[in-house]
């Protein structure tokens, strides 16, 4: 076949080739020093002005890339744009192919779209010091379809466990006022990978489907447009109650299903490539088709075909769980299992990452394993819910990965987690997804901590290519935010790289999990009440007087284990093979049961509490050991909160063993760090936020680090 290949119109690689040519190495003609918290990873994050854009111009996001090239940078004297729709390397809608001929680069896509995001690739090249040489040839194209942010932001402004301010989308100002932020946030996920961005809360407020607020989204849905990402809503499902008034919301109802078809109509009239819906269903007081004695695939289904004409797509939540249940972890596998191949092509089905809740490790969902004919995506918490919110430095991609890198066995071994929502264990590659609960807000940093935007970074890098490892991607983050210098990468990077563990054993080591201080689910509570049995840390520690952990064995627990395939289930189930860091998520064991290295597990506990505290204590020392590398502004900002993170960290040892101790009875060894505090006085310690703040700094508990 006669391939087609047509260089860009002349108008464009002229203009494209001027621009280049008349040298600026950002589009203003400043080449910028990366100083600035708010321009990310970016260098230089403003959106010119200089080349004027339609809002709805296909293509005017990737002109704008062309002109802020630095050539130079890349060591090349050319750069040419190619659309070759039938490139034989089937670069699909969003792939590219970048190759070099002596100092003339070139990138080659079937799309404006995938020509963009080979421009952000060429541009992190040249911010991470790569040229571009000679023969140089290099094709990508993403793993997963559907790579897409879910906002927990409210109407009012507030954000759902957001910690880096308010919400970015100014409601009340919309569709008004648009504010250079909306931009800037469509570029920076542009240049990630980024390609659908769901704007409001899961626990969603009706009013998001009304006129009012679809013209508002409509605004950003516009500006999204040219940097191809797509807008999506989480609904609300009792909104034909709300919203217009009839008597039920029952998906089978006719009169609810013409209002939903409706519904759907209206918003693609106002926005025609609306990427569809996410759903929380009958969950944590959230009205679903249950309420009508309907299932999960009821009412997902309704939805899907209201959306379908449109090539919608209906993100279902596998986050369910009932008070009454002795096991929440088992508890999606029981509610979609039965369901398996009853829901429509255009419904995933979205799986945290844990079956329990974003804890700072879990074991995999064993629903990632359990269906054969149901799309699945996983989502993944890039807020840090249960991580010290904005305050503490941990790099998430380690966890996502161990994740996804999980191996199912569903279908034999290869079955891993990644391979299963990519579609491949089931051949369903063209409904590949996945998620993360974003960390963003109108802070001026928009991540709170500094470093937190390496999550945001790393999630979009992870959703275009899973394969890449935490050290590449935390690499490049760090060379494009901060600086290359050899050693400055190398001690940030390893504080990064081992951050996420080190969070693991100062909060909840072993398999330990949820014993956190509700409802902020910042720093330890495991004495804590609640109005439901399964908010409570007791429920998940079950620390008493004959030990500690949550037996979820065959012949004794609640047999969680047999919703993993073999050999995960009898690794899981044998006391002697279980991995020691989920030890206590499997096991209920005596204070003094003997660990293989001879400790008992009391003293194991606290070796491995005092393993996070000094890692995290460390962290400390390190950054200011790369001082001169930083702008001033992010230093301070930086360590403070370091020193808090490390403070927490005794914190959390404090509460929770001083807790266990009442029990076990026995003595933290004389070699760990003292305690700074009693047990009573940190059980009077309150912190009197909502779950919307991030605690200050300076209202946490006195600690004094040594
Ligand atoms: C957690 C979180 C809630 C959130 C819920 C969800 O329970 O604390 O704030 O609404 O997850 O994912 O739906």
């Amino acid at each position: 076949m006669k391939r087609t290949r047509i260089i860009l119109g002349l108008s464009l690689a002229m203009m494209a080739v001027g621009l280049m040519s008349c040298g600026g190495f950002a589009a203003n003609g400043k080449a910028k020093h990366v100083t600035d918290s708010h321009d990310l990873w970016l260098g230089d994050i403003s959106v010119p002005d200089e080349i004027p854009m339609t809002v709805d111009t296909v293509g005017a996001a990737f002109i704008r890339e062309m002109a802020r090239m630095d050539m130079k940078a890349l060591g090349i004297d050319l750069l040419t744009p190619l659309i070759d729709i039938s490139h034989p390397d089937n670069l699909g809608d969003e792939g590219f192919y970048i190759h070099c001929e002596g100092k003339h680069g070139y990138v080659t896509a079937g799309t404006y779209n995938g020509l963009l995001y080979g421009l952000f690739h060429l541009e992190r090249m040249a911010a991470c010091g790569q040229k571009l040489t000679d023969g140089f040839k290099l094709v990508e194209s993403p793993a997963y379809k559907y790579r897409v942010l879910n906002h927990w932001d409210n109407p009012n402004g507030t954000v759902e466990r957001g910690y880096a301010g308010k919400s970015l989308w100014k409601w009340d100002e919309l569709p008004g006022t648009i504010r250079p932020e909306y931009e800037e946030y469509a570029r920076a996920n542009a240049s990630i990978g980024i390609n659908g961005t769901v704007l409001n809360n899961v626990n969603a407020d009706a009013c998001m489907l009304s006129r009012e607020y679809l013209e508002k989204v409509k605004v950003l849905a516009d500006i999204f447009r040219p940097y191809n990402i797509k807008v999506y809503l989480s609904l609300n499902f009792a909104a034909p109650k709300h919203l217009a008034g009839l008597k039920t919301s029952d998906p089978l109802d006719k009169d609810v299903i013409k209002w939903w078809n409706d519904k759907v109509a209206e918003i693609y009239s106002i926005i025609p490539d609306f990427g569809g819906f996410l759903v929380k269903a009958n969950s944590e007081g959230q009205s679903g088709p249950q309420d009508y004695g309907r299932t999960h695939a009821d009412g997902a289904n309704m939805i899907a075909d209201a959306v379908k004409p449109y090539g919608g797509i209906v993100m279902w939540r596998a986050f369910v769980y009932a008070p009454e249940s002795k096991d929440r972890a088992k508890q999606a596998v029981e509610e979609f299992k039965p369901l398996d191949g009853q829901f429509r092509d255009n419904v995933i089905i979205q799986i945290k990452n844990g079956p329990v809740d974003f804890q700072p490790r879990e074991p995999f969902s064993p629903l990632f394993g359990q269906l054969d004919n149901t799309n699945i995506m996983a989502e993944m918490q890039i807020t840090q819910e249960y991580l010290g919110h904005s305050n503490h430095m941990v790099y998430l991609h380690p966890m996502w990965k161990e994740c996804l890198d999980a191996d199912t066995y569903q279908k034999g071994e290869g079955s891993t987690v990644a391979a299963e929502t990519l579609g491949k264990v089931h051949g369903n590659t063209d409904m590949s997804a996945i998620a993360g609960v974003t960390n963003i807000g109108d802070d001026y940093n928009w991540c709170g901590h500094p470093m937190a935007q390496a999550n945001w970074y790393a999630f979009g890098r992870m959703a275009w290519n899973p394969e890449l490892s935490s050290q590449q991607i935390v690499e490049e983050w760090i060379k494009q935010t901060f600086t290359s210098e050899k050693k400055f990468v190398a001690v940030v990077a390893t504080m990064m790289l081992t951050s996420r563990e080190a969070c693991v054993k100062y909060e909840m080591p072993m398999g330990l999990h949820h014993t956190f201080k509700g409802p902020d689910h910042y720093g330890p509570g495991p004495w804590d009440r609640s109005s439901r049995p399964d908010w409570e840390p007791a429920y998940y520690h079950k620390a008493a007087a004959d030990g500690v952990g949550f037996d979820r064995t065959s012949k004794t627990g609640t047999d969680a284990v047999s919703q993993y395939h073999e050999p995960l289930r009898s690794l899981y189930d044998n006391v002697e093979t279980c991995p020691k860091e989920l030890l206590l998520w499997f096991h209920h064991l005596p204070w003094d049961y003997k660990m293989k290295d001879g400790k008992t597990l009391w003293d194991e506990l606290c070796y491995t509490f005092e393993e996070g505290i000094r890692e995290a204590r460390s962290y400390i020392g390190m950054w200011e050991s790369v001082e001169e590398y930083v702008d001033a502004d992010r230093y301070a900002l930086i360590h403070d909160k370091l020193v808090r993170q490390a403070k927490d960290a005794i914190w959390w040892r404090d509460a929770t063993m001083l807790y266990f101790q009442q029990y076990s009875k026995m003595e933290i060894p004389a070699d760990c760090t003292p305690t700074q505090h009693t047990l009573d006085e940190l059980r009077r310690f309150r912190l009197g936020i909502t779950n919307y703040e991030n605690p200050a700094i300076d209202r946490l508990p006195e600690y004094t680090l040594e």
